[in-house]
């Protein structure tokens, strides 16, 4: 489908590029020839990563990171500039997220979510955003979720920082514009990952079934088919796609907005063990 050597040339920046989804993107990109930045919390994590990808013969910057902070978010791009000289692709792929009865959260739950998500966003886009106006050319990716449109019970910080970043996506998009800069989104429904799966899928609530019987074609996405998706909305091929998002869910949501809303059905005993367990486990 795509020319092997479609991203030659090009650098992209891959937040949370060390595991899952990310990893996946960053799989798919150097296949194509692209050299890559990629950045989360964990240094050995992106490090591995970064072996593994160096493998397609492209060069490989892991940059430890976290996105909440943007002096470290500020540096990260300045490493990551002067290495490459020039940043073509910006990808806000990290995330944080967990499932919670809402009158369970503190505040500080709720923060920790939308500063990753929202804020790490806004971070990134504005350290990247300043080296892509001055070169008048860029693209940036956001990997959003279907719920940021439609909300969903037990997931509220996730889902107001993904409606968030969904606002922002579509507001950058005709702001600069005149800089030359292209912002689309991507709203997956479940692609099992470890990351995702660890935190909203804990065995015994029987989630992961329940997930697979509401997707109209039956089955979970595969992490190659949002690779590829990816690799046509940041390709030189899709230059005039600007402000939109794509949704890749197999038509769950259009069955039935708003992903975790059968969580209704869990008793409040479950919700007590899990978080005893997650506490014993801290
Ligand atoms: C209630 C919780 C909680 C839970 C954490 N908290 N987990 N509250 N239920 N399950 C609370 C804590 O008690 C604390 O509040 C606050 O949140 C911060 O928690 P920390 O553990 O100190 O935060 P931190 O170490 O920074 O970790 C951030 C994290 C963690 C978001 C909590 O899960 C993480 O690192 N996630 C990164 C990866 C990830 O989440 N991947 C999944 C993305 S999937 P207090 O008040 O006690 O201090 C996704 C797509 C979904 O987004 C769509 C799927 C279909
Ligand atoms: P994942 O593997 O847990 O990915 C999240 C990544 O974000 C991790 O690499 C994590 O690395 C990084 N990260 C978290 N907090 C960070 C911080 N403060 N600073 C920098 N990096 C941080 O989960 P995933 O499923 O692949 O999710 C990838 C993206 O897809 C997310 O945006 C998610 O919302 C979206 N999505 C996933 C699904 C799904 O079904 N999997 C569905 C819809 C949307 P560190 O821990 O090392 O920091």
């Amino acid at each position: 489908m795509f020319k092997s050597d479609l991203f030659k040339g090009k650098t992209i920046v891959i937040t949370g590029g060390g595991t899952g989804l990310g990893k996946s993107m960053a799989n798919r990109f150097a296949e194509l020839g692209a050299n890559l930045v990629i950045t989360s919390r964990r240094k050995e994590v992106i490090q591995e990563t970064s072996e593994e990808l160096k493998s397609h013969g492209v060069d490989v910057l892991p940059i430890p990171c976290d996105v909440r902070d943007p002096e470290q978010v500020e540096n990260m791009a300045k490493r990551a500039i002067g290495l490459f000289k020039k940043i073509d692709i910006l990808i806000n792929n990290a995330a944080g997220n967990f499932i919670s009865p809402t009158e369970n959260l503190s505040s500080n739950a709720f923060k920790t979510v939308v500063e990753i998500v929202l804020n790490g966003t806004f971070h990134c886009t504005q350290s990247f955003g300043k080296h892509m106006r001055k070169m008048k050319n860029g693209v940036i990716l956001n990997i959003v979720t279907t719920y940021a449109w439609t909300g969903s019970g037990y997931v509220v910080p996730s889902a107001c920082a993904k409606a968030g970043v969904l606002a922002m996506t579509r507001s950058l998009a005709v702001e600069w514009a005149k800089y030359g800069i292209r912002s689309n989104a991507i709203a997956p429904g479940p692609f099992p990952t470890k990351g995702a799966w660890s935190r909203l899928a804990p065995p015994g609530l029987g989630i992961e079934k329940k997930m697979k019987n509401r997707i109209p074609l039956k089955r979970m996405g595969e992490h190659i088919e949002l690779a590829d998706l990816a690799t046509f909305l940041i390709s030189d091929q899709a230059s005039y796609i600007n402000g939109e998002v794509v949704t890749i869910d197999g038509g769950e949501w259009l069955k039935g907005a708003g992903q975790f809303n059968e969580l209704e059905k869990v008793p409040q005993t479950a919700w007590k063990l899990l978080n005893m367990r997650r506490k014993k486990k801290k």
